[in-house]
């Protein structure tokens, strides 16, 4: 099992629910969060001296699978995100020990699909 961490930009959410959709991913989890990468916030938005980082809005997103969605996961997020504009995101690729349906108690694979 992994678990795959996307930060995407907040306004491409609904193409990436829309392709995650269409690869049969339904399982996910959304947060709001505040990051910056490779420009430290700033090239997206502002030119000039950096002197510090910037934290720009984006979204988190989660979703723990199995071994044969991973790719399908990965593919289905960029075909979603990606502009090629700097800021399109970065993904996250965890392997992920244990799931537990708290419901029934399932264990592993089961308990994530
Ligand atoms: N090494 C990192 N560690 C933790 N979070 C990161 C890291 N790199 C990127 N992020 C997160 O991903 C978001 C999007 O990153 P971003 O797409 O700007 O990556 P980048 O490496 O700067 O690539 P690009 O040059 O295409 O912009 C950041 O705002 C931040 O939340
Ligand atoms: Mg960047």
């Amino acid at each position: 099992m992994k678990l795959i961490i996307a930060m995407i930009q907040p306004y491409k959410l609904p193409e990436v629910k829309k392709a995650l959709f269409d690869a049969e991913v339904f399982k996910m989890t959304v947060s709001n969060a505040l990051g910056c990468g490779q420009q430290k916030g700033y090239t997206e938005t502002y030119r000039g001296v950096i002197h510090r980082v910037n934290l720009l809005k984006k979204v988190r997103l989660e979703v723990a699978v199995n071994e044969s969605f991973v790719q399908p996961t990965i593919d289905a997020i960029i075909r979603g995100a990606r502009t090629g504009q700097i800021g399109d995101g970065k993904i996250f690729v965890l392997d992920l020990p244990q799931c537990i349906r708290i419901r029934t108690g399932e264990k592993g694979g089961g308990a994530i699909g």
